[in-house]
């Protein structure tokens, strides 16, 4: 297949324009890895065409995080995707927030908890650039992760929302071998902080043994979970929550489908994790 690689925004609605058929879309921040590739795979399998694009977003960082040091390498993630791609958009920041700009989508109560809460300012900038990618590529799908769980339900409830002829498919988390999920961010990772990072799945595995074993307290497993946390010395937790899948609210007792999910600093790199608990 030959991919074309294209940074315009004239460039890509030109070639979005002349594809029929079903058009499968990824948005990517690059520096991609197999979970990234699951996105893309799947893509290609449901699309006559796929689109990705590579942006590292700067709205969605706050002043305090990673934006600069953001890992990069766009060649390798060209080779990576060559195989299972028709187009790749490489927009700049100056292309898609020009002088001037001033327009933000905003999704109102399900962006307060957990990620919204220890990131501000985080999903107005994922909202917003994500309705700027719908509206350019106008994919017949899209595909995101469910790594970043808050983020698939705050696409999914923008989409609703604003009746965007969008279906939003929700791909499952691609992990290591000892469980770890892959992040673009576990390059920041040292071998010992390496090793110390699998205490996210020990602990999310801990409290879905206790609801297996029929626990439905969902403070018993936030218990756990921070329990398991504090086992690990160099990890420092940040949240940990029992929510309810749709909502994000947090639960007392479970009773549909629940969503676990954690964020944790290991030395100066923030991960998140999460299971679903299927009700
Ligand atoms: P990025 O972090 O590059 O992730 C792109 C997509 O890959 C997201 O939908 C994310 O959930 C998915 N992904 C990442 N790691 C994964 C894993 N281990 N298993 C399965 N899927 C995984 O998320 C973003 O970029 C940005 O916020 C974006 C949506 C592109 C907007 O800027």
């Amino acid at each position: 297949m030959n991919m074309r690689i294209v940074s315009t925004v004239d460039e890509i609605r030109n070639a979005r324009l002349i594809l029929d058929g079903t058009v499968g879309f990824v948005p990517t921040m690059g520096f991609l890895h197999a979970g990234h590739l699951a996105l893309i795979r799947r893509a290609r399998d449901e699309c006559r065409h796929v689109i990705v694009s590579i942006f590292v977003n700067p709205t969605q960082f706050n002043p305090n995080e990673d934006l600069a040091k953001y890992p990069r390498d766009l060649k390798r993630d060209f080779r990576l995707i060559e195989p299972f791609t028709d187009l790749v958009w490489t927009p700049t920041p100056e292309i898609m927030y020009p002088q001037g700009y001033q327009t933000w989508v905003e999704v109102e109560t399900l962006t307060s908890p957990l990620e919204g809460a220890a990131r501000a300012g985080h999903f107005r900038g994922v909202t917003t650039v994500v309705a700027k990618l719908f509206n350019i590529i106008q994919p017949t799908k899209a595909y995101f992760g469910q790594k970043d769980a808050q983020q698939a339900a705050v696409v999914r409830r923008m989409v609703r929302d604003l009746n965007f002829p969008i279906d939003i498919v929700v791909c499952p988390i691609v992990r290591e071998a000892d469980g770890l999920a892959l992040s673009s961010r576990n390059v920041y990772l040292n071998a010992e902080q390496r090793k110390a990072a699998t205490v996210l799945f020990r602990s999310l595995s801990a409290a879905k043994e206790l609801y297996e074993a029929g626990e439905r307290d969902a403070e018993k497993l936030r218990a756990k979970m921070k329990t398991v946390l504090a086992s690990e010395p160099l990890a420092k937790s940040q949240y940990v929550s029992c929510a309810d899948y749709d909502t994000l609210d947090e639960l007392t007792a479970i009773k549909g489908k629940a969503l676990l999910s954690m964020a944790v600093v290991i030395g100066e790199t923030r991960l998140i994790d999460n299971f679903v608990l299927a009700g």
